[in-house]
């Protein structure tokens, strides 16, 4: 599925990957007062599309009854599922008493949970934790509490990021952890188990297979791996059926992703900030071009569509083999993605 990315996975992000296989995704972590409030812009992360489905909307907060209106409002605007965030580690978030910190505090998580069961018996209902807040066994605790919760209310889904919240998006995520995980499901009939999705260091269609592998988990949620890669989705189809990796996408298949991308981007935010938009993404995109450096620099200066549109003619004309992507991105990557996770 396509992961929830502040500030990438918006209609735009999820319905390209969906044109490329993708089967299921979740928006970005929506604040539940600023949806109660009407918005100031930033309810454009429960924009939609026909196309757009299923799709869960993630919600943030940290008084039940506000996150269980807010929740009625994205039933009512279309979604499918409705997910609560109790994994985001950045200070902001935990300092309010939302996403990770409620893994410090399972009795208002559980309160959360159960007022929003109550709110909407039949929705469906799923949920992002991380493996826990630190490595210390109370923390350990404190999730199983919660996790053990979710089965009790039913909850269709659960994805677990593994590593903790104080790990933030340093060191590896604990992927042994989330192996332990399904055997917690043996005790429950098959039609009340809830699907299981696993998160971290996911960043090619190989390691989506390595993680479904080692950890027996129902799905694979793919964060950073699917940001300016949407056949991500395709190729780990391929690899699940036993066929081999598809070949990396060509540059005019890019470039038809690149507009596709672009123009959704204009539906949700209109053409100036759509273009501003678009840098951080098509920097992604670029890595898969064979001449991805000079690309790179041209789409990080781009400041309209004019240049926008520049840029394209240059690079993605002449059609030509696209690159394969390594399993562990650089360092300076991971750092720019995560940079941007704790400014959101
Ligand atoms: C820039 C950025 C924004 C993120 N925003 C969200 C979010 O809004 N909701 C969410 O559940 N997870 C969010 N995450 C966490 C990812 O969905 C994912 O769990 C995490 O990046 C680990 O997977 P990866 O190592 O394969 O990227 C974000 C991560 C990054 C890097």
């Amino acid at each position: 599925m396509q992961a929830g990315l502040a500030g990438y996975s918006d209609m735009a992000m999820r319905t390209v990957a969906r044109r490329r296989g993708c089967p299921y995704a979740v928006t970005e972590a929506l604040l539940d007062q600023v949806l109660l409030r009407g918005g100031r812009g930033r309810e454009k992360g429960a924009i939609l599309c026909d196309e757009d489905h299923p799709v869960a909307g993630q919600l943030m907060g940290s008084d039940p009854h506000e996150l269980a209106a807010a929740c009625k409002l994205l039933v009512t605007a279309g979604f499918d599922v409705i997910d609560l965030n109790f994994a985001c580690p950045v200070k902001k978030v935990m300092g309010r008493s939302r996403g990770g910190y409620l893994l410090s505090d399972p009795a208002t998580a559980i309160a959360i949970m159960r007022t929003v069961r109550d709110a909407l018996p039949h929705t469906l209902l799923s949920i992002k934790l991380r493996r826990a807040l630190n490595e210390t066994p109370q923390a350990a605790d404190w999730f199983d509490e919660v996790f053990n919760e979710a089965l009790n209310l039913r909850f269709a889904a659960i994805a677990i990021h593994g590593r903790t919240v104080e790990q933030k998006y340093t060191g590896r995520a604990n992927w042994d952890f989330l192996a332990r995980l399904p055997a917690r499901l043996s005790s429950l009939q098959p039609s009340s188990r809830p699907t299981l999705f696993g998160s971290g260091d996911v960043f090619t269609a190989a390691d989506a297979l390595r993680m479904y592998q080692h950890t027996g988990l129902d799905g694979i949620w793919i964060a950073r791996g699917a940001i300016g890669n949407p056949w991500i989705f395709r190729e780990f189809a391929a690899l699940l059926a036993g066929q081999p990796l598809p070949l990396p996408p060509s540059v005019h298949e890019q470039k038809d992703a690149l507009l596709e991308h672009f123009s959704l981007a204009v539906q949700i935010y209109g053409e100036e900030l759509a273009s501003r938009q678009m840098r951080k993404i098509a920097i992604k995109y670029s890595k898969l071009h064979p001449d991805g450096p000079t690309v790179w620099r041209e789409f990080i200066a781009v400041k309209n569509q004019r240049e926008w549109d520049d840029v394209l003619a240059r690079h993605y004309t002449k059609d030509a083999a696209g690159i394969s992507l390594p399993s562990v991105p650089d360092a300076a990557d991971l750092c720019n993605t995560s940079c941007e996770a704790a400014a959101v």
